[in-house]
């Protein structure tokens, strides 16, 4: 199986963390996103322990853009991780759900005053600033307060990764961040220093998503920790923490491969601390901001099967009930994924078909030319590994309402987001 969480039960029915899907499908309705609970603490104790390990001080902060809902920050709350926001929405949906922000690390390329404001405000830890912009609002916005306002400088190192471009982030003329080799990355260095409302905590650079290995982690330490050496020899600064964004991929394909993330986390350790030495640096406080290796095996998202269209000569359709307004992910990036026909998961896969959705746009398409045993309309497709980047990219588009999410924990399942009701969809309507 693609994931350990997922079986066959006697029935041939699929079960996810042990339970009968097609039983939740009925219970809860469909589409749904199941998310496994145990399986998101796992993931979150793989990166503590590991950080913990190999590093005399080091946090992971959960990307919360990965999965965003309230039942997400108490879990994450618990097992001790810290988190990355990108808006005050998600920001406020963790402080509604009790998670304390000191750990928190405030990002995003524009962030307006308001957002500056209210992140000051509520006592966000860390601002991820992105451009001197930037450092001059929170300047001035913090001005009022005695405490200093922590930042780390986000950094684009130069590197290139094999990823697919949309998440692509660490190039010079990336949208994020300031370039180290146009100079801009020791100019907003320089400004951070001589601000009195604000404390240069460290620099932070984020290379890519859905990356297998540790190369550009190694590659973009190198440089980081370089350009720290040089802004120690010039200014006397010291760094202290040091990011290196999100985390390991994740395997939506057979094909994609297994990665030991305890294994890459101690050759990183090795790397900076030998790439300390080498600048005279004292090792830093080590951050990683994994989102979608924490939640994206943790989920499943289930639809019932409508249409089948058969086209004769040309292709098959499985239209199921709901598609890019829950998954964006294959009109987006083209992403893969893995699906199964929950209620006939030992039957013969002998029909070849694309699984689209209901919208009214050709590139409504979750998988295209999967090969499954031929279903028909009320049958459960299980789509897996979706517990990443499909809720918190999910849309109204054509008034669709965005699924519930059921928790799966123990034997039992509990609702932590409800379905969007036609009233919810008009309640904005004036
Ligand atoms: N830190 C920063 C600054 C990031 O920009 C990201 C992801 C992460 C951490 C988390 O990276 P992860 O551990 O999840 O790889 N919507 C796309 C993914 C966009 C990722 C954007 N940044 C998708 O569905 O594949």
């Amino acid at each position: 199986m693609i994931c350990k969480n997922i079986g066959i039960n006697e029935a041939g029915h699929i079960t996810f963390a042990g339970q009968d899907v097609c039983e939740l499908a009925k219970k809860y309705g469909t589409p749904l996103y199941l998310m496994d609970e145990q399986r998101i603490r796992e993931n979150c104790r793989i990166y503590k322990k590991a950080m913990e390990n190999y590093f005399d001080n080091a946090l992971p902060a959960y990307a919360s853009k990965a999965a965003s809902f309230k039942r997400m920050y108490e879990i994450i709350g618990e097992e001790g991780l810290g988190v990355d926001v990108v808006s005050v929405g998600e920001i406020y949906t963790a402080m509604k759900a009790g998670y304390s922000l000191e750990n928190a690390y405030f990002h995003s390329n524009n962030k307006t005053d308001f957002d500056v404001e209210f992140a000051i405000e509520n006592g966000v830890g860390y601002f991820v600033v992105d451009n001197a912009e930037e450092l001059f609002a929170i300047e001035r916005i913090n001005g009022g307060n005695e405490k200093k306002q922590k930042v780390l400088l986000r950094l684009t190192p130069g590197i290139d990764t094999h990823t697919y471009e949309a998440v692509n982030t660490g190039k010079v003329d990336s949208k994020f961040g300031s370039a180290i080799e146009t100079g801009q990355a020791e100019e907003i260095t320089k400004l951070a220093l001589h601000m009195e409302h604000i404390e240069l905590m460290g620099f932070h650079c984020h290379i890519g998503s859905q990356v297998f290995d540790s190369d550009t982690f190694l590659r973009s330490s190198d440089i980081m920790l370089g350009f720290a050496a040089d802004m120690k020899k010039k200014y006397g600064y010291e760094l202290k923490e040091l990011s290196l964004g999100g985390g390991y991929g994740v395997r939506y394909v057979e094909s994609d491969p297994v990665i030991d993330i305890d294994a890459n986390i101690k050759q990183v350790s090795e790397c900076i601390k030998a790439t300390c030495a080498k600048y005279d640096l004292q090792v830093p406080k080590m951050i990683m901001e994994p989102g979608r290796s924490i939640v994206a095996d943790a989920g499943m998202t289930l639809y019932s099967v409508g249409t089948i269209k058969q086209i004769p000569g040309y292709k098959n359709y499985i239209s199921i009930d709901g598609g890019m307004t829950d998954n964006p992910r294959y009109a987006l990036y083209g992403s893969e994924y893995t699906l199964f026909v929950a209620n006939k998961a030992n039957d013969t896969a002998n029909f070849t078909a694309d699984v689209v959705g209901r919208c009214c746009e050709s590139d409504d398409i979750i998988q295209p030319a999967v090969n499954l045993p031929k279903p028909v309309r009320g049958d459960i497709i299980a789509v897996c590994t979706t517990g990443a980047y499909n809720y918190s990219m999910a849309s109204n588009y054509n008034r669709v309402g965005r699924p519930a999410i059921v928790m799966l924990n123990d034997g039992k399942s509990y609702q932590a987001v409800k379905r969007e009701s036609l009233d919810d969809l008009v309640a904005n309507d004036l």
